[in-house]
């Protein structure tokens, strides 16, 4: 795969587009009209992505999560078991990061062979547009993945931060498989073992988006869905910025303090054969606040084959995906960057006509 030894043209970071202190953006970053924030999709105010209280009874939790997954394949969740405190130690440590000056960050440069390191594009097409972020791209699970050089050595709490995080987000994510397949009518473990038991991954992407000029022309991030499992999602409490694609219309995502946004990624939405909507999503920037966030994606095992669990499959409900690894299935945004659903849609099975 030649296409993914190197970026096609010479990296700008945002933030010293952001810092430039130009009045206008550069070309690069702007959207088609039909692609940029307009003001009505943001009107939604109404409406928004069910929060669930994770210490409630464990039958009503698996309901309710079960019917988010389905509707929006988004939901936030409160009571999660993670201390709010190491929630704020993670997001001041990759803050000071990426207030360190630029040498110190340009050290950990990434390219598209692993993604790994600081980086201010996904995908590696030639004159693509660009998104108005920056974003810090790490393997956090499993030990053998974890490469410490790629870690940035200061602040220096970051790294032992990032592991206590990661460990509690391990913790939270099983707890949550656990409550997905009940939702579906499964065994408790059954997710969890079509991820390879006790090979699953988790990637961390940071990700901040400097203060734009001109936020009504761009986005921090293009829609796309998470190619992964299952992504839990640290945002900054007072500045709004994500938004769900909801029956067509984008819906902002309000914040709830001290919570975590979840979303159900492409890996379960084949596994569940459809039932759990992997959902595309959006990012908007604003002229003045810099928004920082933290997307932990719960990965499967990279090299096993993921298609529908046998139970959901049923004559009147025929597997609706091909089986593919995660290896293989991430080699797609990494080159063709964020896509809306164009990759799950991919592997869709097209139904054989059917004669009567
Ligand atoms: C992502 C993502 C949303 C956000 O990193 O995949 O969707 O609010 N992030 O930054
Ligand atoms: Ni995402």
């Amino acid at each position: 795969m030649d296409c993914l030894q190197d970026w096609p043209e010479p990296i700008v970071r945002v933030q010293s587009l952001s810092e430039s202190g130009a009045s206008t953006i550069p070309a690069r970053y702007i959207k088609p009209p039909n692609d940029r924030p307009s003001p009505t999709s943001i009107s939604n105010c109404h409406v928004s992505i069910p929060v669930i209280d994770m210490s409630a009874d464990p039958e009503h939790v698996a309901r309710v999560v079960s019917s988010a997954c389905r509707e929006w394949g988004f939901f936030q969740v409160v009571n999660h078991g993670v201390d709010p405190k190491l929630m704020r130690c993670a997001r001041n440590t990759w803050c000071g990061f990426f207030h360190e000056p630029m040498e110190i960050k340009q050290q950990y440069a990434n390219s598209p062979k692993t993604y790994e390191g600081y980086g201010s594009r996904l995908g590696t097409k030639k004159g693509a547009l660009l998104d108005w972020g920056d974003y810090y791209f790490l393997h956090v699970h499993p030990p053998s993945l974890i490469n410490q050089e790629k870690w940035p050595a200061l602040p220096s709490s970051l790294r032992p931060t990032t592991d206590e995080y990661t460990q509690e987000l391990l913790k939270l994510c099983r707890r949550l498989m656990r409550v997905l397949s009940k939702g579906l009518g499964l065994k408790e473990g059954c997710l969890q073992e079509a991820f390879g038991g006790d090979k699953d991954g988790a990637c961390l992407r940071v990700n901040f988006y400097p203060k734009c000029p001109q936020p009504d022309l761009t986005l921090g991030l293009s829609p796309h869905s998470d190619p992964g499992g299952m992504t839990v999602l640290q945002v900054d409490d007072h500045v709004k910025g994500l938004q769900v694609r909801k029956d067509g219309a984008w819906v902002t995502v309000q914040p709830v303090p001290d919570s975590f946004i979840i979303n159900i990624a492409d890996q379960i939405e084949v596994l569940s054969n459809g039932a759990y909507k992997s959902v595309e999503h959006r990012v908007m920037v604003s002229s003045t606040a810099e928004r920082l966030s933290m997307a932990f994606f719960y990965n499967p095992c990279s090299d096993i084959p993921l298609a529908p669990i046998p139970q959901l499959v049923m004559p009147d409900r025929p597997p609706l995906f091909q089986p593919m690894t995660f290896n293989e299935y991430r080699l797609y945004i990494r080159k063709n960057g964020p896509k809306g659903k164009s990759q799950v849609e991919s592997l869709k099975i097209v139904p054989k006509a059917v004669h009567v």
